[in-house]
């Protein structure tokens, strides 16, 4: 205890004595390198190529206690600058294991809003390679979320796990988080004996009785895809390179659920090349975990809520797949450039769609990210950065989670389906094959992609095709590609029917006589819509359509016969409670909206839902105390988003 006070002394001494002079230091190196806005590293002069980690998981502290062993490429630099933001900094020293000598360091003042955390300098000499920073994370590391055992399946052993994107690495390890560089890892983790460790790398498939793992990610990946998880996993294998872990209590339904992967991966390979991360899993987290999926190399990070029981929400599955070439092969430069990230995937996650379930489902899917986007467009346009609406984002001084909207998303996989409908599909798969060979395993920018956009696909015939305004304009263009779908009109038509008493769910009972031998024989005929008559996207599109003041005995017909409240479907839920609140339902379906929000930590469905509660006087109340009794049960990312929501919308 005496020496961890000591060391905490140091360091805030460092800081205070320090901030000044290291100010400077670092505005110079920003300014001269000004290769990320979201990063202090000076990536120009010093940049890691390989890191190795040592890493001590500890429950009961909810601590990680680590070594950061950086090798470095250096042009000659007298500083390295790294990322850090909520670690405890203990020492630092240069030089490979077992010949170190302890170095100076200077711990930059924390940015006003404390987005991107602090510079943490080290000076060097012009030809050092090694730099290890041994520290440990504290509870500001936002990456991590700790688990107790009472939060996951098994409600015996606890769980960790981290999300790294976008700017969260640094939270639980120093190091130069801009996805501009790409740097090999490996580990060394120790964890509590019953429990599995597994990263974004190679994966043991069995716990030792050591608790120690040895982890190797061979190719160069960006900072925001390194990954750890640990907890009490088991794996099921679908195929020789593709499988899924999750808590025992989890994996038969994670078996079927899933079970289309090695399918998936067929059909991403016919499209756009080789799979090249050599094995493909999945690990199903504990509900808190803040998005539905996230692209960890070679181990996709996935939300518990995916398992519907009935495969309907496998695009996201779909989505993360696809990230293994839009995002994880060819990474954005800069958050700035996140559509080309998203854009693509979206993209690619509707052609894998098509070319398993139809182009008729697959534009479904489509159609409601369409509807969506145009809210979201409308929303900005309203805000106080219309400007977001544009796919080259400019987020210096903001977080760059607010790029996280359904422009990267919508707006840039439209623009690619305008794209492919302008010039035909045969002509943009080859031109899209040969973007992930041109730029594997590099970082591409906005810029770049424009320059090889003209030189590869708009030549002459398409010349003038206005990518321009797609890019570097608000809004949504006049030339994007309209999607029809006969089956989502007809659920339209059904939502106008049903608020207009034309249609009712009641089950519709007729008699018809009918002659059997010599006898008449009174048949009944029992007419009904029913749930299973549509897939959910159909459902989720009936709900859109339906007024926001639908009346109660509505609403409970709805319930009575098609059960929305109680369905297992998260996608159907989300939609069904928003219209809830809106139309002073909640107070009916409380109980089911409270088993949700305290449960489920998925950032998508949290806020909609919230803030449609938030926004009507009656249920404002609800919301506030359900918050207040699930907040320390999300992941921080949604903790932080959803409190934001409750302040904005006083
Ligand atoms: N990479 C994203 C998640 C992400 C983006 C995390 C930015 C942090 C910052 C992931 O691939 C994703 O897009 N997830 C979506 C899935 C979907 C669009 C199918 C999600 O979680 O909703
Ligand atoms: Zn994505």
């Amino acid at each position: 205890m005496k020496h961890l006070l000591y060391i905490v002394s140091v360091i805030l001494l460092l800081i205070s004595c320090d901030s000044l002079h290291a100010t400077k230091k670092g505005t110079q190196a920003s300014i001269s390198t000004k290769a990320d806005v979201h990063s202090y590293a000076n990536l120009s002069e010093i940049s890691t190529k390989h890191l190795h980690l040592e890493l001590d998981v500890n429950f009961e502290n909810r601590t990680i206690y680590g070594v950061a062993r950086h090798e470095m490429r250096n042009k000659g630099a007298d500083t390295a600058i790294f990322d850090i933001n909520g670690l405890m900094i203990q020492k630092v020293t240069i030089g490979q294991k077992g010949s170190e000598e302890e170095a100076d360091m200077f711990i930059d003042k924390m940015d006003k809003d404390s987005v991107l955390g602090q510079a943490l300098m080290v000076p060097i000499k012009k030809d050092t390679k090694f730099v290890n920073i041994y520290y440990q994370t504290t509870e500001r590391s936002d990456a991590l979320d700790w688990l107790d055992t009472n939060l996951t399946s098994s409600k015996t052993k606890p769980f960790l796990y981290t999300q790294g994107q976008a700017i969260l690495t640094r939270t639980w390890i120093p190091l130069q988080d801009s996805p501009s560089n790409r740097i090999t890892y490996s580990a060394d983790v120790k964890v509590p004996n019953d429990l599995l460790a597994v990263m974004s790398a190679k994966n043991p498939i069995q716990k030792n009785k050591e608790g120690l793992y040895h982890f190797e990610m061979k190719k160069p990946i960006p900072a925001y895809l390194i990954a750890l998880a640990v907890g009490d996993l088991e794996y099921h294998a679908f195929s020789s390179n593709s499988g899924v872990y999750s808590e025992p209590e989890l994996l038969s339904s994670c078996a079927y659920e899933f079970d289309a992967i090695p399918k998936m991966i067929s059909a991403a390979e016919k499209l756009y090349g080789p799979y090249q991360w050599e094995q493909y899993d999945i690990l199903v987290l504990p509900y808190s975990f803040p998005f539905g999926g996230m692209e960890n190399p070679m181990l996709t990070f996935a939300n518990p809520t995916l398992l519907a029981g009935d495969k309907s929400l496998v695009s996201v599955i779909a989505h993360e797949l696809a990230h293994s070439w839009s995002g994880n092969l060819v990474t954005n430069r800069t958050w700035n450039d996140f559509w080309l990230n998203e854009g693509f995937t979206v993209y690619f996650e509707q052609r894998i769609m098509e070319s398993i379930y139809g182009k008729e489902v697959a534009d479904i899917l489509a159609l409601i990210e369409y509807d969506e986007l145009k809210d979201e467009l409308t929303r900005i346009k309203a805000s106080k950065n219309p400007e977001d609406s544009k796919l080259h984002l400019a987020l210096e001084g903001r977080n760059p989670d607010d790029g996280m909207t359904d422009i990267a998303y919508v707006k840039g996989a439209f623009f690619l389906k305008t794209l492919e409908n302008e010039v035909g599909r045969s002509k943009f798969d080859a031109f899209l094959k040969k973007y992930f060979e041109t730029f594997q395993f590099k970082t591409v920018d906005t810029k770049q992609f424009v320059r090889f956009l003209k030189k590869n696909l708009l030549t002459k015939e398409h010349e003038d095709f206005d990518y321009q305004s797609w890019i570097y304009a608000e809004g949504l263009p006049d030339n994007c590609l309209q999607l029809h779908s006969t089956r989502l009109d007809q659920m339209e038509k059904l939502a106008d029917d049903f608020t207009h008493n034309k249609v009712s769910f009641a089950p519709k009972i007729t008699y018809k006589w009918k002659k059997v031998g010599k006898r008449r024989k009174k048949i009944k005929n029992v007419e009904q819509i029913k749930f299973q008559d549509h897939i959910v996207q159909e459902w989720q599109t009936f709900i859109r359509r339906l007024p926001r003041n639908l009346p109660q005995a509505k609403m409970r017909e709805i319930d009575r016969y098609l059960r929305f409240s109680y369905s297992g479907n998260s996608e159907l839920l989300t939609e069904w409670f928003i219209l809830s609140a809106n139309c002073g339902y909640a107070s009916t379906n409380k109980q089911q909206i409270t088993a949700f929000l305290s449960k489920v930590g998925r950032r998508k469905y949290l806020m909609p839902i919230y803030e449609a509660l938030l926004l009507n006087k009656a249920s404002r109340p609800m919301a506030i105390s359900i918050f207040s009794q699930s907040k320390d049960h999300y992941h921080a990312v949604s903790r932080k988003s959803v409190e934001a929501l409750i302040r904005e919308t006083k």
